[in-house]
């Protein structure tokens, strides 16, 4: 199907979106071309490739027909121009910078954002003179106090955020990107397109880990850049291709796999973590929970009007801090001791005494992530069996 046929729901287009433009076989699988370069019938075909003048293929990191048929699958669920398959959700992200962030440049991100992702910004992008300004963007005031004109050139988005899920307004962050000239770019890799279309809400970029949700089964890394239009599209391409984060059609062909089952894990996990979110509610060792679904999150009205569903994520805090946390790691049994997400099976992670281990307490507890913290990516088992196994693990806690 091409991207241009696309007023269907998102279920048909999760399942329809992104074949090849002319199947060789008429096969309903799209091959895995796994090919590094693409012959040239003749001199002049060769030089209209390269010239832009024609759309065949030249060599697979500069494009090839399995890696764009993921491509616009996902441009098509997202609503944007045009995809560009990257090599991890890193490659996505650091893409972005590279091709439009030059020195002197000033960003502004939301500061519970993915850890390497601030990171980069810091320690690496720093070296060539990019500046960069972390602040709560689920306070849109706090985005425009850390603007610098005229350095600002980007504002950047993750929401749902990781790993406290709180939510940024991406209407409201959209204003304050146009009204000041600024892209807006959106890691929309928590929600997934079926639950969240950022370019319908002002984006102007979004990337993704495909990683977690869009492939769904835990066994690929890879990510995606989706650009509003032609001109944003034209700036990231060639950068992509010349520093090389591309993807490879193997890889390609297995995240296309599980986007046909995207709408149906999603549905199931998002089912699973509603109803996981009210029990922990209840739970004596539980101190507090933090999903867009439930009415007390400081975000739930916002989520409500800018996402289809509240997603599969949830956050809490244990009683007993670090040791109440390190308890629910070493006794449940269904959900999985390990970082990720948004595979079909449940997994855990304590941030204190995992990824955010090595952060001093106090930054941590300033951007969330106090000792009981607890994430969990909920997945697509029995909800019965997934809660029996949180209630197990937390009445372990001692009193
Ligand atoms: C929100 C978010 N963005 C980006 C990334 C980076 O993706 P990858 O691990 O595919 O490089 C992750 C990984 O966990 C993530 O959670």
């Amino acid at each position: 199907m091409k991207t241009e046929d696309l007023s269907l729901h998102k279920a048909t287009l999760a399942i329809h979106a992104g074949g090849l433009k002319k199947p060789v076989f008429g096969e309903v699988s799209v091959p895995i071309f796994q090919s590094s370069t693409f012959s040239f019938p003749n001199a002049a075909e060769g030089a209209a490739r390269f010239a832009g003048e024609d759309e065949g293929y030249i060599y697979t990191r500069m494009g090839n027909p399995t890696t764009r048929a993921l491509e616009d699958c996902i441009a098509s669920l997202e609503n944007g121009y045009a995809g560009m398959g990257t090599a991890s959700g890193m490659a996505a992200a650091t893409t972005v910078f590279l091709a439009l962030l030059q020195q002197g440049a000033h960003i502004v991100s939301t500061a519970s954002v993915y850890g390497p992702t601030r990171m980069v910004l810091e320690k690496e992008f720093s070296r060539y003179g990019v500046k960069s300004t972390f602040v709560d963007t689920a306070d849109l005031k706090q985005i425009e106090q850390a603007l610098q004109l005229p350095d600002t050139r980007m504002i950047y988005i993750e929401t749902p955020a990781n790993p406290t899920i709180s939510i940024t307004d991406l209407r409201g962050a959209a204003e304050i990107a146009r009204r000041h000239d600024l892209l807006l770019v959106v890691d929309n890799t928590f929600a997934s397109p079926y639950l969240q279309r950022p370019f319908e809400l002002g984006a102007d970029i979004v990337i993704h880990s495909l990683t977690k949700f869009l492939n769904g089964h835990s066994d690929v890394v890879g990510g995606m850049i989706v650009a509003r239009n032609e001109a944003i599209y034209r700036r990231l391409r060639p950068v992509l291709n010349l520093f090389g984060g591309t993807m490879d059609p193997h890889q390609a062909w297995l995240v296309l796999r599980g986007v046909r089952t995207l709408p149906l894990r999603v549905e199931k996990a998002q089912e699973n973590a509603g109803k996981l979110a009210r029990f922990l509610s209840q739970h004596r060792k539980v101190t507090w929970v933090s999903y867009p679904g439930l009415p007390e999150h400081p975000q739930h009205q916002i989520a409500k009007t800018q996402m289809d569903g509240f997603g599969a994520m949830i956050a809490f805090g244990v009683k007993n801090g670090l040791e109440g946390g390190k308890t629910v790691m070493n006794n449940v049994k269904i959900f999985t001791l390990a970082v990720s997400l948004g595979g079909v099976e449940s997994l855990i992670e304590h941030p204190a005494s995992m990824t955010h281990a090595s952060v001093p307490r106090k930054e941590r507890e300033a951007s969330g992530i106090g000792d009981g913290l607890v994430r969990a990516a909920v997945g697509c088992e029995a909800f019965e069996d997934l809660r029996d196994d949180l209630d197990r693990a937390l009445n372990m806690i001692p009193e």
